[in-house]
């Protein structure tokens, strides 16, 4: 199954190239929706500029030799040089039916790749931050989408658990004790930890010079210590799947591949690096001048690999990831889900990459930038006493006020049920605000905007859903019965048409997710539909029209339900029964 667009383009090329010449073999003819017609070619822009002719002849010429007939009602040139194309209700008859058939909803399998995706990253004995949410909630999309398009997706949770921080976060643990309150904290309040960690850091000297000590020791790999440290990672990672599982994420103890993980590859890295003459020694530190990377004044910006104390630092461990993501796992794609300030950082690790041959040119490495989540005074979200904001509370309030609106709207349901529905109300509401707007720009955290049930909100859509699910429960049938994927479609009225026309775009949509990496275009694609069908189910009746219209149509309702619940489960948002 073929969106309406891609059926008619092979027919659009072989007419341009029979008007145009064959030098036209191979042009692209651009279709884009139109408000006179269903879509329109451009054939002014670039066709007769390249043809020196009058755009309109141009134009007429393709219509000359375009065969449409079978997909068209009406092909007709119109203004200083469009090509109009109307198709024929039956023909989109058949196609939606055809998608209504189809298990996967028109949704294309494409070529496998290995795709690494690099995603979440919160650091050990810290709070997730909202920062950390964004890139949690848009890997987990793009990992869903990719898998789903017949990717082969290896999640990496590239955990923060190395580090100067750990010899006093070890030292903390030994102190307190590993059953005291203070250490339940790392499964509940990491921060809290950390906080208590820290204050002892820097008010008691004594403690300061052990922490010391206890990093040279978990360096040199001494087994009491790392195994303190296991236990220390063990208790976080506790925590991370709280809020994994309370997000629906799919991240699993698995997908763990912290910046430890390649703590036996530095020293190799740094020495294969300065044998293939890339790393020079610079003030005590190793370092890669990369052409072109300057800081202030135009000075030099090195990367450096090896500390001037003999330590190793983020760089160096993300160039043991990038030759470990293609050398072992075969990665043709990396993605880096990833704030948009480390920017900088990642093009100088793959261009030094590169350089040492551990990055080939045909593996593509992407920086999926993540913007910020602002407050409402348009900065960084924090709380009122300036500390990051917690990512647990966040999602406890979106549960609650949804719960809140639940127990007004629906005190029928079972107080059990509303809590799941909450749930499902209360994250996709969340996780739908931050993957409706680019994954690269700022948006404004508002808890009551997300909740809404009307607007481009989670809520919204899936208070859709269950509209389409409630007129099967009122004829007592599933709609995911293989009778409606199998009734013929016919369509008569405007509403009915338009709805089928949205459609047909889905597999198209969620293959330009995949290769743009731009989980917000399936959003504002499922935000259109839920719209279009609002607008057939007003002025289309279903269960009262006669017996062909109304298998026709709940056929159409039940296409769109599977839709919707296929195209959020994609971005990770499930659809409750009733709202
Ligand atoms: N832990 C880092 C942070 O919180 C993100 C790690 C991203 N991944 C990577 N390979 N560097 O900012």
């Amino acid at each position: 199954m073929v969106s309406p667009v891609a059926a008619v383009t092979p027919s659009l090329r072989t007419a341009i190239e029979r008007a145009l010449g064959a030098e036209f073999a191979g042009a692209d003819p651009v279709l884009r929706p139109s408000q006179y017609a269903d879509v329109q070619v451009n054939a002014a822009l670039a066709l007769a500029k390249r043809a020196k002719r009058p755009p309109r002849d141009v134009a007429a010429a393709i219509v000359d030799a375009l065969d449409l007939t079978r997909e068209c009602s009406a092909v007709e040139v119109s203004g200083p040089g469009f090509i109009n194309l109307t198709f024929r209700d039956s023909w989109l008859a058949d196609l939606v039916s055809e998608q209504a058939a189809d298990e996967r909803l028109g949704v294309p399998t494409q070529p496998r790749q290995i795709v690494p995706i690099d995603y979440s990253a919160p650091n050990v004995a810290k709070e997730m931050h909202v920062g950390h949410l964004r890139t949690t909630v848009v890997g987990d999309a793009l990992a869903r989408t990719l898998e789903h398009l017949g990717h082969d997706v290896i999640r990496q949770n590239h955990i923060g658990d190395w580090g100067t921080p750990f010899g006093m976060l070890i030292e903390h643990l030994l102190d307190v004790g590993e059953d005291s309150p203070e250490a339940a904290l790392l499964e509940t309040d990491p921060n809290a930890f950390y906080q208590g960690a820290r204050e002892k850091f820097d008010g008691d000297p004594e403690f300061a010079t052990r922490s010391r000590a206890r990093v040279v020791r978990l360096q040199a790999g001494d087994e009491a210590t790392l195994a303190i440290w296991r236990r220390l990672i063990g208790l976080s990672t506790v925590y991370f799947n709280r809020i994994y599982t309370a997000l629906d994420v799919t991240l699993t103890d698995a997908d763990l591949a912290g910046e430890s993980t390649y703590n036996d590859e530095l020293a190799g890295i740094c020495d294969e690096l300065e044998a293939k003459g890339l790393a020079t020694m610079s003030d005590g530190a190793l370092c890669v001048f990369l052409p072109g990377f300057t800081g202030r004044e135009g000075k030099p910006l090195p990367l450096i690999v090896r500390k001037s104390d003999g330590g190793y630092g983020y760089g160096t461990t993300d160039l043991a990831t990038i030759r470990h993501r293609v050398r072992d796992l075969h990665a043709d794609r990396v993605l880096y889900v990833v704030g948009a300030p480390q920017a900088l950082h990642f093009r100088m690790v793959w261009q030094t990459a590169r350089l040492a041959g551990w990055l080939p040119d045909d593996v593509e490495v992407v920086h999926v930038q993540i913007g910020n989540v602002l407050g409402e005074d348009r900065k960084i979200l924090r709380t009122r006493s300036g500390a990051p904001l917690r990512l647990m509370s966040l999602i406890e309030e979106a549960v609650a006020k949804a719960g809140a609106h639940l127990d007004q709207a629906r005190p029928d349901l079972p107080p059990a049920e509303r809590d799941v529905i909450a749930a499902q109300v209360g994250v996709g509401a969340i996780k739908y605000a931050d993957l409706s707007v680019a994954h690269d720009s700022e948006y404004v955290f508002d808890l009551d905007r997300m909740l809404a049930l009307v607007g481009n909100t989670g809520p919204y859509l899936q208070y859709a859903a269950t509209r389409v699910r409630s007129i099967f429960r009122g004829i007592d049938a599933d709609p995911g019965h293989a009778q409606f994927a199998q009734a013929p479609i016919t369509l008569a009225e405007p509403s009915e048409r338009a709805l089928a026309l949205h459609l047909l775009d889905f597999g198209q949509v969620v293959a330009a997710v995949g290769d743009e990496l731009e989980p917000h275009r399936l959003c504002t694609y499922l935000f259109e539909l839920a719209q279009a069908f609002s607008a057939f189910y007003e002025n289309c009746p279903v269960l009262k029209a006669e017996a062909d219209t109304r298998a026709s149509r709940l056929a159409l309702c039940a296409l769109t339900l599977r839709v919707l619940d296929g195209g959020l489960g994609l971005i990770g948002i499930s659809t409750p029964d009733q709202m």
